[in-house]
Formats: structure tokens, C-alpha cells, sequence
């Protein structure tokens, strides 16, 4: 059997990749280990944590917000197998979509691991042991990531558990105890803490969210603490020992110090993900990859002769809409037609109550490259549709290249923003400037106009504080 393409991987960046080839025509195969389609995003990433994080917001509304609100309600309880049972529905159902458009776009899905035997071709072995070989005038290598491991500290997924774990404890941890204050740490330690749980989030930095704009992470930090979560940042974990029913987390001050110890029932360790590209072949067709794993490429998603790397695997942000837009490039490129990513215009959003939601450059960054910037900034405090849902917190800032007039950063820390970046990469992707964006029209009272009002303030005109 000979392919235009054979995909390795069916997450966000393979499945894609093979709808678009699909698309335009192109003889295509994907080949998936885990035995459903979805990667790790559908089936033990993006979508059952955001279905928990919707379902215990629900909950922490109900229980906190609602009387406030002039809504009593009585016995509200958790019902923590019903709230497992939503995710998974709502996994089951993206998953077996995604099998759908594999068939509508004559895509071959072929379960079993993939490994690359020499140029062009793919042996496939199946979980019945049966193995088979297709020849390709192109592969793409989308097989993702895996959680980095805490040397020292076993990862049972019962109660020194990975984010994979932490998505179906069976019981509300007491005590959890989150190690890394990245997006797993806090978006998983949000459910839990919600949920009930006392969480401790030890974090090896000084501040939370490392990558994120330093003003939206520190008052995304501030809010947090006013939630409950408890940080012990500048700290890194250095033994996790059993102490009865419960755990002993032994933590250290990064920079060196006293030990000291900290009761938990669950330990989640959330220190970042790493490629996986374990078995795959990559010496018989002589690719290496880099210090830290990822397969490299030649800014053109090319990893070799015949051979293209996207998503999780490859270098950038490890994101599922960042892996989609390179599979969608490479099936382009390989039909013969333009294939492009815009890697100003990656939006990342951290799915908390409140929301962060940011694309394109901080102001760290900019001051590192001597980019000269002006900034605008709005608090939520001061827009009306926040102050009528009681949901303040937060603020939006936009930053403006000065040479080139042009939005060239935009951070946001608030209710909903997560849906509101949205506006801004469209902007940014048409060169916007500043005023462009503050000279439209937004829908009033809608925490959009934050956004307007803050790029007013790149030109100093904010009219509403
Ligand atoms: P993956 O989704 O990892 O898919 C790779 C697939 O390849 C896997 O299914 C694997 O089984 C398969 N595979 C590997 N090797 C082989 C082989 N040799 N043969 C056959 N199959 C193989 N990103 C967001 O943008 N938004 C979010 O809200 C978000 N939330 C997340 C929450 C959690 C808890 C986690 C862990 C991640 C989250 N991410 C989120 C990140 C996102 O899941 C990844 O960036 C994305 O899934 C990467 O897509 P990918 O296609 O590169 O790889
Ligand atoms: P992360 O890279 O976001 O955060 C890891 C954190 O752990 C960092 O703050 C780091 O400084 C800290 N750390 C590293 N080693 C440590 C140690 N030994 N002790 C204490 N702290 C330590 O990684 P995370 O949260 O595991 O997520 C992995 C990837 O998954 C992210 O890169 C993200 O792109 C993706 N993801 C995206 C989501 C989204 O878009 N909403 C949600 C969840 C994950």
C-alpha cells in the first residue's frame, strides 16, 4: 500500500494534519497507539480538564456565589462519580467524532504503534501482535508528549499522581499538594481545591506561570491566594516519603536551606511534558534529536527528506491549537500548496476562575530586545458588565511596537478572557494597531470593552476610569 502521507500520532496535530490532507485529495494514514483518536488533548489533557474546571466551578458557584446572587439553594453535594462520568462522556463523544471525520476524509486509521523502518516507510504493529509495512511518499511525525518525571519520586497515579492521574482521583484529597505552578498545577489544583481539597502549590521559581507577563502573573497570584491556594514558591520537592495513611512531602528552598516537611493525601507532580519519541525509528532514517528530546526542524516543519514534526514533538509552545495549525501547514506544503504558521499569533490560555489569556510578546521580553513599546492598561474593577456580575477581578494590557504602530502583545487576567483573546489574534494576524482596536465598536456592557478601553490607553484616552 504506498501513501502521500503516513501520520504517527492521532492528537490534535495528527488528526488534523490528516483531515486537511484528506481534504485535498491527498492518500493518507494515521496511525494511533492508545487505541482512540484524540491524543493526549482529548483523552487525557485539554478536554477532561476543562470539563472538570467547568463542572467545579459549577459546584464552588453553587455552594458560594449563588446566595449572594439571590439564589438559595439547600443540600448541595458533590456528586464526584457523576462529575467523572460528564468528562468521560464528553471524551467518548470527541473521540469517536474525530474516528468520523477520519472516515469522511478517506483518511486509513490504523491502530497500533508506528515505527519508521527507512525513508518512506512505516511498520505498523498492531495490539494483536500482527505487523505491516506502508510505504509513503511522506511522513509526519505527531506523536506528542508524556509527563516529566520528578527524579527520585514514583508516579503510582493513586496518590503521587501525574495530571492523567489527577483527572480521575476517586475521592477528594484532604491535602493535595501541587509541585510547579505552571497550567496543569493550577488549573488541576483549582478542580480539587474547589472540589474541597486544601491545596499547597511548591513551585521551584519565584513566580508563578514562569512564561506569562510578570503584572498578569503576580495579580493572577493574588487572586489565587484569595481563593485559598496556599504557594510556596522559590521551593523545590525533593522526596515524597509515606507517613501512615498519608504522604510526607519533604521541600527544600531552591536556593538552599533548611528542609522542611509538608503533609499531604495526593501529591500531583505538574513540572512540565516532555517529547515522546520512544520507539520510533528516528536512527534508521538518521534524525536526532535535541538536548532536550524534541525532534528539530528546518522552520519549515521539516524534520528530514520526506519527513515532517509538528505539535508536542517538535520545538514551540506545547499546545493543542499551536500542533493543529502545523498539521494543517504540512498537509498544505505536501499538496503543493502554501503552508504557513504565524508563531507571533499562539494564544495561551489558562482555563482558572478567572481566566489568563495572553498572544504575543510580555513586557519582559520586549524590554530584553530592546523593542520600544507603549503600553494600555484597563482593571475589570472599572468595566460595567464586570461590576454588575461581581466578577472585578483582574485587567487587561496592551502593548504597542513604537516603530511599527502595530498590537504586538496583548495579557489579560479576568472572567471569560479566555474567549476574548480570540478578538485580538484576529486583530494582530491583520496588523492592527492600538487605535484600530480602540476605534471599533464593542457591544455595551460586555467585559470586551475592557480591551477597547485599554487600547485607548496606548494613546492615552481611556474614557471609563
Ligand atoms: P498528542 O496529543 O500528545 O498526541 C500524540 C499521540 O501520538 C498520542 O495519542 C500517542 O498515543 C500517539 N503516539 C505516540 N507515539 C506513537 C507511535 N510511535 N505510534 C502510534 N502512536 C503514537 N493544550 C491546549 O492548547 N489547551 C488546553 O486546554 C490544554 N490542556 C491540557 C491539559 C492537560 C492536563 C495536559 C496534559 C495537556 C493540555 N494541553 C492543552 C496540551 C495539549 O494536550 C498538547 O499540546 C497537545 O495534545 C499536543 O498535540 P500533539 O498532536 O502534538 O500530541
Ligand atoms: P509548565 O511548564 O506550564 O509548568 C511547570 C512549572 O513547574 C514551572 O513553573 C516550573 O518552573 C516548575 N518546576 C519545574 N521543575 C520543578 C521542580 N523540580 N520543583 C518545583 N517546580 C518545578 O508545565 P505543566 O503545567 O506541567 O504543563 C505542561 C504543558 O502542558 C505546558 O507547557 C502547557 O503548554 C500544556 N498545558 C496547556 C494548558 C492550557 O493551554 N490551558 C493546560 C495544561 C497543560
Amino acid at each position: 500500500m504506498s501513501y502521500d502521507l503516513v501520520i504517527i500520532g492521532g492528537g490534535p496535530g495528527g488528526y488534523n494534519c490528516a483531515i486537511r490532507a484528506g481534504q485535498l485529495g491527498l492518500k493518507t494514514a494515521i496511525i494511533e497507539s492508545r487505541g482512540k483518536l484524540g491524543g493526549t488533548c482529548l483523552n487525557v489533557g485539554c478536554i477532561p480538564s476543562k470539563a472538570l474546571l467547568h463542572a467545579s466551578e459549577y459546584f464552588e458557584a453553587a455552594t458560594k456565589t449563588f446566595p449572594s446572587m439571590g439564589v438559595k439553594l439547600s443540600g448541595v453535594e458533590l456528586d464526584l462519580p457523576q462529575m467523572m462520568k460528564q468528562k468521560e462522556d464528553a471524551v467518548d463523544g470527541l473521540t469517536k467524532g474525530v474516528e468520523f471525520l477520519m472516515r469522511k476524509n478517506k483518511v486509513d486509521y490504523l491502530k497500533g504503534f508506528g515505527t519508521i523502518t527507512g525513508k518512506g516507510r512505516v511498520e505498523v504493529a498492531g495490539s494483536d501482535g500482527a505487523k505491516q509495512t506502508l510505504e509513503t511518499r511522506n511522513i509526519v511525525i505527531a506523536t506528542g508528549s508524556e509527563p516529566t518525571p520528578l527524579p527520585g519520586i514514583n508516579i503510582d497515579e493513586e496518590r503521587v499522581v501525574s495530571s492523567t492521574g489527577a483527572l480521575s482521583l476517586k475521592q477528594v484529597p484532604g491535602k493535595l499538594i501541587v509541585v510547579g505552578a505552571g497550567v496543569i498545577g493550577l488549573e488541576l489544583g483549582s478542580v480539587w481545591r474547589r472540589l474541597g481539597a486544601e491545596v499547597t502549590v511548591v513551585e521551584f521559581l519565584d513566580k508563578i506561570t514562569p512564561t506569562v507577563d510578570t503584572e498578569i502573573a503576580t495579580a493572577f497570584q493574588k487572586i489565587l491566594k484569595k481563593q485559598g491556594v496556599k504557594f510556596e514558591l522559590g521551593h523545590k520537592v525533593t522526596g515524597v516519603q509515606e507517613s501512615g495513611a498519608g504522604l510526607q512531602v519533604t521541600i527544600e528552598p531552591a536556593k538552599g536551606g533548611q528542609a522542611r516537611t509538608l503533609d499531604a493525601d495526593v501529591v500531583l507532580v505538574a513540572i512540565g511534558r516532555r517529547p515522546f519519541t520512544k520507539g520510533l525509528g528516528l536512527d534508521s532514517i538518521g534524525i536526532k534529536t535535541d538536548a532536550r528530546g524534541f525532534i528539530p526542524h528546518d522552520g519549515h516543519l521539516k524534520a528530514g527528506e520526506g519527513v515532517y514534526v509538528l505539535g508536542d514533538a517538535t520545538t514551540g509552545a506545547m499546545l493543542a491549537h499551536k500542533a493543529e495549525e502545523e498539521g494543517i501547514a504540512i498537509a498544505q506544503m505536501i499538496a503543493g500548496q502554501w503552508g504557513h504558521v504565524n508563531y507571533d499569533v499562539i494564544p495561551n490560555v489558562i482555563y482558572t476562575y478567572p481566566e489568563v489569556a495572553t498572544v504575543g510578546k510580555t513586557e519582559e521580553e520586549l524590554k530584553a530586545a530592546g523593542i520600544e513599546y507603549k503600553v494600555g492598561k484597563f482593571q475589570f474593577m472599572a468595566n460595567s458588565r464586570a461590576r454588575t456580575n461581581h466578577e472585578t477581578d483582574g485587567l487587561v494590557k496592551v502593548l504597542e511596537e513604537v516603530a511599527t504602530k502595530k498590537v504586538i502583545g496583548v495579557h489579560m487576567v479576568g472572567v471569560g478572557v479566555g474567549e476574548m483573546i480570540g478578538e485580538i489574534c484576529v486583530a494582530m494576524e491583520f496588523g492592527a494597531s492600538a487605535e484600530d482596536i480602540a476605534r471599533t465598536c464593542h457591544a455595551h456592557p460586555t467585559m470586551a470593552e475592557a480591551i477597547r478601553e485599554a487600547a485607548k490607553g496606548v494613546d492615552g484616552w481611556v474614557m471609563q476610569s
